[in-house]
């Protein structure tokens, strides 16, 4: 559904559950039951819960829909106390037709949330190393629309010729229209103030139609570098209805081939890590901008050019800003290694599979469609099936299925393959012939390593979180110069929470590069010191500058994960040299990185020799100094940092930011190691999503604060408070 007709109805819903029958104001995105951050038991949220809302019908000549653009596991409507069919599939967006159960004025929508491990749904039937919180976690909308109305828009196109960054376009979109009775129609695209008038006479039900064609000179294309989106605007004109769209598209030349991949005839490696859409305490219940903050952190500050959806469709407002900043995305069908033979569980598979390319179809940052279950062994029955009907649906991407053992029969576009292999021993990838066990060559890429082989926390010992950072590092560096290696996808972005099959033993996989809370390990300076220096120095030392944290009382090798050019080091602010990228500088396991750390290994000292302050200074090509870090000798602990994604949120609406806080010495370093807790108070109508008493976890905390929904543009503070009494304060817009 992408008719402007439309309105949100997210504000408002009664909602309570099997648990607890009193009945709460809420609004969604709604997780059916707070979690706690760990320790949980899974249980607590697979429930039965219920939603209820009085809408209003204006006009009785309309049809009426109600779309869930995500509802965990499955829910059941009641309009005005009768009931509908079940809708199935807690990642992909259902509509529902209600015109016939509604009447003009007042109409009690009443929905009945399944949030169970159900057996007869993918990803369930066997264990899963992710948690499927529930609730209605994505918006709801109402449309109200004639009797002929756009369904769904196709932007199929053709780059015909282009320079890299202009390019003459051959627009071929294709519409899916709904109707009543066969009429004729007039549909009008505009794209590029080019206006493009088609005819048709459309049958009744849901078919497409392809729109006239239209060849458009000097298109500025979408790349990674300028991720440059275009508006279109549909109308559809009847004797009976008139209707309205309006669709973002990025108009690139890709080809994914087994030598590389290619936009606008630049090879891209890909480099990425894997994302899971969960949060702490609400699961996946986050609005819009907390979607978008997550693509902007692997993209702007990760400098990831790439991300994989695991192991479902995400947020569409996720992948909206993928588009606009330019970050690559695998996306894929829900599951987890399990394949059921239970029918209607093969058939949701194909559902999944429908739903999710006629709802992403137009992103450009989306690369290809997963239509395997991830790490499912072959099923030639099922996935002939899956990839016939992603090309069916859209001949323009390659399909692609992860796998996680070698020889698995390639049915799709692309063989994608999680290869753990490296353990901190040599080998770091296998190579693709190991792999795909083919003697021809096909586009072949690694969209998992590390994760369980490796879990680290942010609380964990430098010795450690180097390892971790050094295993990203080698694999991403291996790939880079493997040509028949497209790219290397890390497992993972962030910490999550999962079953007790998994994890710590507290119900989290500390596979991340962050932690839950999007606080950085050393491992995200591996990608964040990848960026060109032009965007952002990177200087970050892998080292919590201390005698007694590594073993034997030793300091060095430090690695150096930085964009500078050279690095000199003073200790006590004398010299010990200046340390460029040269062959005794250098780990030649990294040295395929663009920009591979520096490795500085001098002066160790004894146990028992006195500790120094160090500063890392950072020089680019010309000498200059670019940038530098500090360590004090003597670490105390002087303040808190705090920083704000967004000053403002909208008030009609849930809206959320992320606040994060840092224990800090007079450097502003970390202090990984800090025993201390932090109190939130907030004043006007805002609340903090989860505690508002926090320890932090290896030095640092965040939380998220949400908007009240009450329409009151006013402002709002917030109150820090550290138990050791260093504080600060912000101020929020509630616009
Ligand atoms: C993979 C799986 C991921 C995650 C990862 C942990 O096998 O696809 O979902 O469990 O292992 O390393």
């Amino acid at each position: 559904m992408i008719s402007n007709n439309k309105i949100c109805i997210s504000n408002n819903w009664q909602y309570f559950n099997e648990n607890e029958s009193n009945k709460v104001t809420i609004n969604i995105p709604h997780n059916n039951v707070n979690v706690p951050y760990s320790y949980f038991d899974e249980k607590i949220y697979q429930i039965i819960s219920y939603y209820e809302k009085n809408i209003n019908i204006e006009n009785d000549k309309k049809r009426i829909f109600l779309k869930f653009d995500g509802v965990m596991t499955a829910f059941t409507l009641y309009v005005n106390g009768k009931k509908l069919s079940e809708q199935r599939g807690g990642y992909i967006p259902h509509s529902i037709e209600i015109t016939d159960y509604v009447k003009v004025g007042e109409n009690k929508i009443f929905v009945e949330v399944d949030s169970t491990e159900r057996n007869d749904i993918p990803p369930f039937g066997y264990v899963v190393d992710y948690l499927t919180f529930g609730g209605i976690y994505r918006d709801v909308w109402k449309y109200e629309l004639d009797n002929t109305f756009i369904k769904n828009l196709f932007f199929k196109y053709e780059i015909l010729e282009h320079n890299g960054t202009y390019g003459k376009v051959k627009c071929m979109p294709i519409i899916q229209v709904d109707c009543l009775n066969d009429e004729n129609i007039d549909i009008i695209y505009n794209i590029l103030n080019n206006k493009v008038d088609t005819n048709i006479n459309v049958k009744k039900g849901v078919n497409r139609y392809n729109l006239n064609e239209i060849i458009i000179e000097n298109v500025e294309l979408w790349s990674i570098e300028n991720p440059k989106m275009n508006l279109c605007n549909v109308t559809l004109i009847s004797d009976t209805s008139k209707d309205n769209a309006s669709i973002n598209v990025g108009f690139r030349d890709l080809k994914i081939l087994h030598n590389g991949i290619f936009i606008n005839n630049e090879k891209i490696k890909l480099m990425g890590l894997n994302r899971h859409q969960s949060f702490p305490y609400v699961g996946y219940a986050m609005p819009k901008r907390v979607q978008e903050e997550d693509a902007i952190i692997l993209k702007e500050e990760l400098g990831l050019n790439t991300v994989r959806c695991s192991h479902y469709p995400q947020s569409t407002y996720f992948l909206d800003k993928c588009d606009n900043i330019g970050l690559l995305v695998l996306e894929e069908i829900p599951g987890w290694q399990h394949i059921s033979k239970d029918e209607s569980w093969r058939n949701q598979v194909l559902d999944d599979v429908k739903a999710m390319i006629e709802r992403d179809y137009n992103h450009p940052s989306i690369i290809t469609w997963g239509v395997r279950i991830n790490e499912s062994g072959d099923d030639e029955e099922l996935y002939t099936k899956t990839n016939n009907l992603a090309k069916e649906l859209d001949d323009t991407r390659l399909t692609s299925g992860v796998r996680c053992y070698e020889g698995s029969q390639l049915l799709e576009g692309i063989y994608t393959m999680n290869d753990f292999v490296h353990n901190g021993g040599e080998d770091i990838l296998r190579n693709r012939k190991t792999c795909t066990n083919l003697d021809y060559s096909v586009p072949y890429m690694v969209t998992e390593f590390c994760g369980h082989i490796y879990p680290t926390k942010k609380i964990d010992c430098e010795e450690k979180l180097v390892e971790h950072a050094l295993r990203h590092a080698r694999v991403q560096s291996c790939c880079k110069l493997d040509d028949e290696i497209l790219g290397a996808i890390g497992w993972c972005a962030f910490d999550y929470n999962t079953h007790f099959d998994f994890g710590s033993g507290d119900r989290i996989c500390y596979h991340g590069v962050m932690d839950m809370f999007r606080m950085p390990k050393f491992a995200s300076y591996v990608y964040k010191s990848q960026k060109d220096i032009k965007k952002e120095v990177v200087l970050e030392p892998l080292t919590y500058w201390s005698r007694g944290e590594k073993q034997m009382g030793i300091v060095f090798p430090i690695y150096v994960f930085t964009n500078c050019n050279s690095i000199e080091l003073k200790l006590n602010n004398i010299s010990k040299g200046i340390f460029k990228r040269e062959k005794q500088n250098l780990d030649e396991k990294l040295s395929g990185l663009n920009n591979p750390p520096i490795v500085i290994n001098t002066i160790n000292g004894e146990w028992g020799a006195s500790w120094t302050d160090a500063e890392f200074i950072g020089y680019d090509e010309n000498n200059n100094i670019v940038g530098s870090k500090k360590f004090c000798a003597s670490v105390t602990y002087e303040d808190i940092k705090v920083d704000m994604y967004s000053n403002e949120l909208y008030c009609d609406r849930l809206d959320a930011t992320r606040i994060s806080v840092k224990a800090i010495d007079k450097e502003g370093n970390i202090l990984p190691f800090i025993s201390d807790s932090i109190d939130i108070e907030v004043y006007g109508d805002i609340e903090v999503i989860g505690l508002n008493r926090l320890n932090f976890i290896g030095g640092s905390i965040a939380f998220w604060v949400k908007s009240k929904v009450l329409n009151n543009k006013s402002t709002a503070a917030i109150k820090i408070k550290s138990f050791y009494g260093y504080e600060k304060k912000l101020e929020i817009n509630l616009i």
